[in-house]
């Protein structure tokens, strides 16, 4: 299976991903996309010599479909990618794309809800625990089928900073656990939810 990983800022995903995948046989990264040509993950992916591209407009559905087709692209993992991905794409893609969100969906995600806006939110609400979710991408933000879901504890005393890290540990599992199986499968599937680590 040959995957394509969507970024736009560090890539810690990625990087925790193109780990659990060295060695394997059955999915490889064969190209690292951004919709910005200076993020620092597209640097990640250059230093380990895999095929790294901006896109000229990341609103051109035909751009997108012309560089995934050039790589062969089967699997797309959006991982820390922020924009919207052209309906054309997702629907060239329905059931083969995937996105990583750093809180137990359907709460707290949509629209605005990125990066400290959510674990912001997860805080203002009271809720005694969050996450990470994969899910598949459909046209809407964050509201294709859940694939699996990993628990963290928020405690008393979190920030949206302490929070944001114990959930980016967990989201470092989760994906890489989910792109395995999906690679096994032949496709993406469910994921049972691993055991909550008591970090
Ligand atoms: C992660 O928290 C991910 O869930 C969200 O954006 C962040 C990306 O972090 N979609 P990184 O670029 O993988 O370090």
């Amino acid at each position: 299976m040959k995957i394509a990983v969507c970024v736009s800022g560090r890539g810690s995903n990625l990087v925790a991903l193109l780990e659990a995948l060295a060695g394997e046989q059955q999915a490889v990264v064969a190209l690292v996309l951004s919709n910005r040509a200076d993020t620092p993950a597209l640097e990640r992916a250059r230093e380990r010599g895999i095929a790294a591209e901006s896109l000229t407009d990341h609103r051109d559905a035909a751009e997108w479909l012309r560089r995934l087709a050039a790589h062969g692209i089967d699997l797309v993992v959006l991982a820390g990618y922020l924009k919207l991905v052209p309906a054309a794409v997702t629907a060239a893609f329905e059931g083969r794309i995937l996105n990583i969100h750093p809180a137990l969906l359907p709460e707290f995600g949509g629209p605005g809800m990125y990066g400290h806006h959510v674990h912001e939110a997860v805080l203002a609400s009271g809720a005694r625990e969050s996450g990470a979710t994969v899910h598949l991408v459909d046209a809407q933000y964050d509201r294709g089928q859940i694939l699996a879901r990993a628990r963290v504890p928020v405690r008393p005393d979190d920030t949206p900073t302490t929070l944001a890290a114990r959930v980016l540990e967990a989201e470092h599992r989760l994906l890489p656990a989910v792109v395995l199986a999906a690679a096994r499968a032949g496709r993406p599937v469910p994921v049972p939810e691993p055991e909550p680590q008591s970090s």
